[in-house]
Order: C-alpha cells, then structure tokens, then sequence
C-alpha cells in the first residue's frame, strides 16, 4: 500500500476544522494589526538559506530539503518563511516604502527532522514580518500580536519568555567568554554541544542534557551595552504594559542565526507533545535585509507552527466540525421536492444546512440529523406540504414547534448561538 512520506500528515477532514478555526483567526489578527500578506516560492536558491538562516544552525546543516534542478542549480524546500520574506523585500525594495512593512505569510515549510509528536518533516507556519524600524514598540507589537492569536484561541495559558541575544559584536565577546569559561569541561559535554562550542557556542545554552554541567555559566546580559539593555528594558516595559505576562529568560537563545537584541519563544506544558513544547517564536534581526544584500533596515517577526496550535486545540477539544444550522427530513415525495426551495433560501441567507441524500424512512433521517451535529430538523410530510408549514425540531432539548416555511429563515438566524 503506498503510504504519505514520513513525517508528513494528512489533514483530515474530522480535523480541518481547527485548521480553518486557525487561520481565520490569524488572518483577522492580521488585518487589525495592519499586516498584509506575502506569498513566496516553496522553494528558493539554498543559497538563501545558507546566508540568511546561518550556516552553523542546525536547520541549514542537517535538517534542510536540498535537490538540484534539471539545469543543476541547487534548490531548497524553505525550512522557514523570514529568509523568502526578505528575499523578497529586497528584490522587489519593499524596504523603500515610506512607511513601515508589514506583511504575513500562512503556508508549508520542511524541515528534515526526526518525526515526533509535534515534529514534521512538512510542517505549516503563521509567520509575520516588520520592516523599518528599530523602535522597541514594534517587537512589543509583534509579541502583542501573537498574545491576541493565542488568546482569541483559547491557549492564552501558553508561557511567554523573551530574552535580548543583543548585537553580532556583544554576542561575539560573550562567545569568547563562553567559551573560555566552558573550555575545562567540554570533554564532559553532549557531542552535539561539542560540535556547537567551535560553531555556534550560544546554543548550548538551551541543552537540554547539558543543563546541570552549564549551570553557572556567564550571561549574555553582562556583554551588553547600554544601548542594548535599554532596547531590551523598553520591549519588556512596553509588553508589560501591554497586559501581557512573561518571564525574562536570560538562557534563551534562538535556533535561527538571524537574531539580534529581543528573542522570545511561547511554550505549552511539554506533556501536549512528549518532549517538544515551543509553539511559536521570534525576535529582532536588524542585519539580515543587509545582509541579503539589500540596504541597512530593522525588522521584527515571529512565526507560530500550525500543527502545534492545532494539537493544542485538540487537547482542549476545540472547534471540532462546526454545527449546520439545520438538516431537513422529507416524509414522501411531495415533502422532497417541497424542500428543494427551501434548502436553496436557506444557503443563501447564510445558513448552514444539509439533507439526507440517502432518502432513507424518517428515523434514519432523524438520527442522521443528529449525527450530522445539526441544531435544528425541520420536518416536513404531507401535512405540513398542505399547510406550507415545516416542523422545527431543537435537537438538543427535543422541543419542537411549527413554523410557517416563510418564517424558517427568520426563526433560524434568530436562533443561532
Ligand atoms: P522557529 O522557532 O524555527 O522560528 O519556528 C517557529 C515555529 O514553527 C516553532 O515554534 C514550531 O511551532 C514550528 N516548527 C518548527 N519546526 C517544526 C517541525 N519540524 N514540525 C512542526 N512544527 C515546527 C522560525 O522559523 C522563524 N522564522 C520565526 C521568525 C519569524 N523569527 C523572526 N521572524
């Protein structure tokens, strides 16, 4: 039997209804927050990846869908959506606009990793993006904007850390430091961390098995200079303000080798998904539109994996297939042809209804009602075919009344929860 690529899913449809739920809720989010949308190519030059991601992260290096097209240039799958985004501010000098860039993206990205509960091989981001300006309101809006997705979702319990990675020079002392400090032990160390300390020494901080060895180890924090730590005290000032609780977590650093000062990260408690638990993340990353070739301009995002809010949504039991508004039971003939009329007046004044197109004997149609999670039968059979009337049945409470077919439409939107 030919089976879906590991560490790829199909999305059902007994679950696409949270799917749904999620990017109506982004989407509206986004429009009042005055971002607008962006869609880039699946895939981009590898070399994208490799300049703007960073060599030395673990995405680029191990995890990245490589393969070379038919006139031998190496293409990627994007692992993630910031490093198209700007690709694409810079090739179309969105950056020139006068005002400040907002846009958004919703789509798929692959990463080759080791498939887990929560970890995809394809996977799907919300990600948003801020160009132009360097003012610490707009990473506190950028948390903001996150904070209201998750609220209107109903994960708002989700934890909210921040942290300042500061700038390429700070974080370049404290990687000396590091590694000084952490020289006597690294034979004691994880073999990846091993590897980390000659590249990418910052990440061993958030090591998961290192945790005990690299307790006492120096903080980013003491590196930094004034300038920084006022950036860093504005975000937190400014989120604080905001409404929105999180804690300073001076160990957080970013897989992502773009970042500069804030870095932030919401996580769920790690029994949603084994042993993963981030949902979403982001930061600053002041260097990368130049960097990519494109003029010098600040900019701030973060990006949420949709899988990971859908299993949460799941865990919480949240928008399973949304309720019709009603489903009709036709008694005979004439009952079916008297509802054809009715179903079309219905659809078009904006309910949600359905019949049976089995046509089975009442009952069956009754409890179909029921299976399909409808709120309403309305019953018609030849009396009420006669009298032009249709029974309303409430299919919870079973109270049922009867209403003239012209009212249905009227009795239903007045009805609805
Ligand atoms: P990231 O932390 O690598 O950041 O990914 C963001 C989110 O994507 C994660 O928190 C997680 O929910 C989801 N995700 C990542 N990998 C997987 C996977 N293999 N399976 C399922 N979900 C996954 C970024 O990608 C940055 N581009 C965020 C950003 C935007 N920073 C600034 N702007």
């Amino acid at each position: 039997m030919l089976q879906k690529p590991k560490g790829t899913a199909d999305i059902l449809p007994t679950h696409i209804n949270r799917w749904h739920t999620i990017e109506r809720v982004v989407r509206r989010a986004c429009q009042r927050y005055d971002y607008q949308e962006l869609r880039t190519p699946i895939f981009e030059a590898t070399d994208l990846f490799v300049r703007g991601v960073g060599q030395a992260t673990d995405v680029v290096d191990k995890e990245m869908f490589t393969f070379y097209d038919k006139a031998q240039r190496s293409m990627t799958l994007r692992p993630e959506g910031t490093a198209g985004v700007v690709r694409a501010v810079v090739e179309h000098k969105l950056y020139a606009a006068a005002d400040v860039q907002r846009l958004y993206y919703v789509g798929p990205m692959f990463r080759y990793e080791q498939p887990q509960s929560g970890r995809y091989r394809q996977f799907h981001q919300w990600g948003i993006e801020a160009f132009g300006s360097a003012s610490p309101l707009l990473d506190a809006e950028t948390i903001a904007l996150g904070h209201d997705v998750l609220t209107q979702l109903g994960i708002a319990h989700a934890a909210l850390e921040i942290n300042t990675v500061g700038t390429a020079a700070e974080r370049g002392r404290y990687a000396q430091r590091l590694r000084a400090h952490v020289a006597p032990i690294a034979d004691q160390l994880c073999s990846d961390c091993r590897a980390r300390l000659g590249r990418n020494p910052l990440r061993i901080l958030d090591c998961k098995k290192d945790a005990a060895l690299l307790q006492d180890v120096p903080v980013l924090m003491d590196d930094l200079g004034a300038e920084s730590i006022a950036h860093f005290e504005a975000v937190c000032r400014h989120v604080a303000a905001m409404g929105i609780a999180f804690v300073h977590n001076r160990r957080l650093v970013r897989g992502l080798d773009y970042y500069t000062h804030t870095a932030f990260e919401w996580s769920v408690p790690v029994d949603t998904f084994g042993s993963i638990h981030a949902i979403g993340g982001g930061g600053r990353y002041d260097d990368l539109v130049a960097h990519l070739g494109g003029p010098h301009t600040p900019a701030v995002g973060l990006a949420f994996g949709i899988e990971r809010l859908a299993r949460v949504l799941d865990a919480q039991c949240v928008g399973e297939r949304p309720m019709l508004d009603a489903c009709f039971v036709a008694m005979g003939d004439a009952a079916v042809e008297a509802i054809v009329p009715m179903l079309s007046s219905c659809r078009r004044a904006g309910l949600a209804v359905t019949f049976d197109a089995l046509h089975r004997k009442p009952k069956a149609q009754l409890k179909f009602a029921v299976r399909a999670q409808a709120r309403y039968a309305v019953i018609v059979g030849d009396d009420e075919v006669a009298a032009h009337t249709v029974v309303l049945k409430h299919l919870a409470t079973e109270r049922q009344q009867i209403v003239p077919q012209e009212q249905l439409i009227t009795m239903l939107h007045a009805s609805e929860e």
